[in-house]
């Protein structure tokens, strides 16, 4: 799957993407590459919109016992977030040389690329601290514990969790750090995990980004551009649960780390095996093209009747029989060395939206963990859930339908 802009892809529906890429010069003007995306909306940006090229996932906890604290940080934040998806400076310039600038001033100059913030609320939020415990939705369940799970305290939860994403990383960096400074008093920071995906500045065919393994990933994401299909697996609705959470949705992050040393001496043929697909052209084993249907191969069988894509394969167990999907806005990480072992410490900051994470993520990763062959070079080290905020409008702010 290719994230396109919007104009963009309404271009691409009822062609193919190359005969689009072709006719697009003549058929429509291409968007300003550079035009900030809107902040305001039904939705909350950051979710289908095309991933830029990093993230910040952060997750904070209040320190606060008071509501209205709550209220005043996440309207401080609304207003910073429209200045930031703009390109702006936070908070009001002043002439006075004794006080801190009201933004730390390094992203002055700099363009918006693309920045996006997307908040939501954990399910700690609705513990008894703030008198939220009735309005907590049944889809903020706590994520089930799974086998082969090797979770650290330091890197799961959070009353509130924020991804900042932006094609530039200083610019992402900038966001991040003001919203945490205008958290000060109210909310610190619990844990943050930053990480990449190549951008087509340096892919010259616009592929499908590939992950820390050589895989292409994201071939099978539902379209985000599909409004009908993201209304059925994104965004929650009136029939889902709370009224407060029309339009919003439900984030899984899950920290995964990958033994890259271990991947990098199995042999491409076991490497195939292991997700189902083939490395170069991400086609499924036994297909031509990466957009080869997979249902189709996955029945494929050998001369002597062997699957031709493995029992065990990533693929199959995540695909199962097709009918539970969720948005997957995966990024790779790398934090340097790992000291206690020598070896890189680098994985996937998998980022899944859904509007329903019990019948969704919690299915498919029941499905994969224990089963994978992929668990063998993976380990599963962080994780959170939150319910993603429904957009906010001028005067609004993110949050205030649970709040006010
Ligand atoms: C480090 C961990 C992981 C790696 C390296 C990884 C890699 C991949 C790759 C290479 C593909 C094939 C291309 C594609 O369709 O995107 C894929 C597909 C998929 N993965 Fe993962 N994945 C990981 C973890 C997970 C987890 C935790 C889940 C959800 C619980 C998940 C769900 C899926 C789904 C739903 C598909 C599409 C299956 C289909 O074709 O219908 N993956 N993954």
């Amino acid at each position: 799957m290719i994230w396109l802009p919007d104009g963009w892809a309404k271009a691409v529906i009822g062609g193919s993407l190359m005969a689009a890429l072709v006719l697009l010069p003549a058929a429509t003007e291409a968007p300003a590459e550079s035009a900030p995306l809107p902040f305001y909306g039904e939705h909350q940006p950051g979710i289908v919109t095309p991933p830029p090229g990093f993230v910040y996932f952060v997750a904070y906890d209040l320190t606060t016992l008071k509501k209205t604290e709550v209220q005043a940080l996440l309207k401080s934040w609304t207003v910073a977030a429209a200045q930031l998806m703009a390109g702006k400076p936070v908070g009001d310039a002043t002439d006075n040389r004794l006080l801190p600038p009201a933004d730390t001033g390094e992203a002055e100059g700099l363009s918006a690329a693309h920045v996006t913030i997307t908040v939501g609320a954990g399910p700690s939020l609705f513990d008894k601290r703030f008198g939220l415990e009735a309005r907590r939705p049944p889809a903020l369940a706590d994520l089930p514990a799974f086998a082969d799970d090797q979770l650290r305290a330091e890197w799961c939860g959070g009353d509130l969790g924020v991804q900042v994403c932006a094609d530039d990383q200083q610019v992402a960096f900038h966001a991040m750090r003001n919203l945490t400074r205008l958290a000060r008093g109210v909310a610190v920071l619990r844990w943050t995990q930053a990480g990449f995906v190549a951008k087509t500045a340096v892919d010259p065919r616009n592929e499908t980004p590939r992950n820390l393994q050589g895989f292409k990933d994201g071939t099978d994401n539902p379209n985000p551009n599909d409004t009908a299909l993201m209304n059925q697996v994104v965004w929650a609705q009136s029939t889902d649960g709370p009224r407060w959470m029309v339009g919003g949705s439900y984030l899984v992050v899950r920290k995964i780390q990958i033994r890259v040393e271990a991947w990098d001496r199995d042999g491409l043929k076991d490497q195939e095996n292991v997700i189902g697909r083939q490395k170069n052209s991400g086609a499924p084993l036994g297909g031509l093209a990466e957009t080869d249907f997979l249902g189709t191969a996955l029945t494929k069988k050998t001369a002597d009747g062997q699957p031709v894509i493995p029992d065990d394969a990533h693929v199959r167990l995540a695909r199962g029989d097709g009918s539970v999907k969720i948005l997957r806005r995966g990024y790779s990480f790398a934090n340097g060395l790992d000291f206690k072992t020598g070896q890189l410490d680098a994985g996937l900051l998998f980022l899944a939206f859904q509007k329903d994470p019990r019948y969704q993520f919690v299915v498919i990763q029941k499905r994969l963990a224990g089963n994978d062959a992929l668990n063998e070079y993976i380990q599963h080290v962080g994780s959170a859930v939150f319910a993603v905020f429904p957009g906010t409008q001028v005067g609004g702010y993110l949050g205030k339908t649970l709040l006010d």
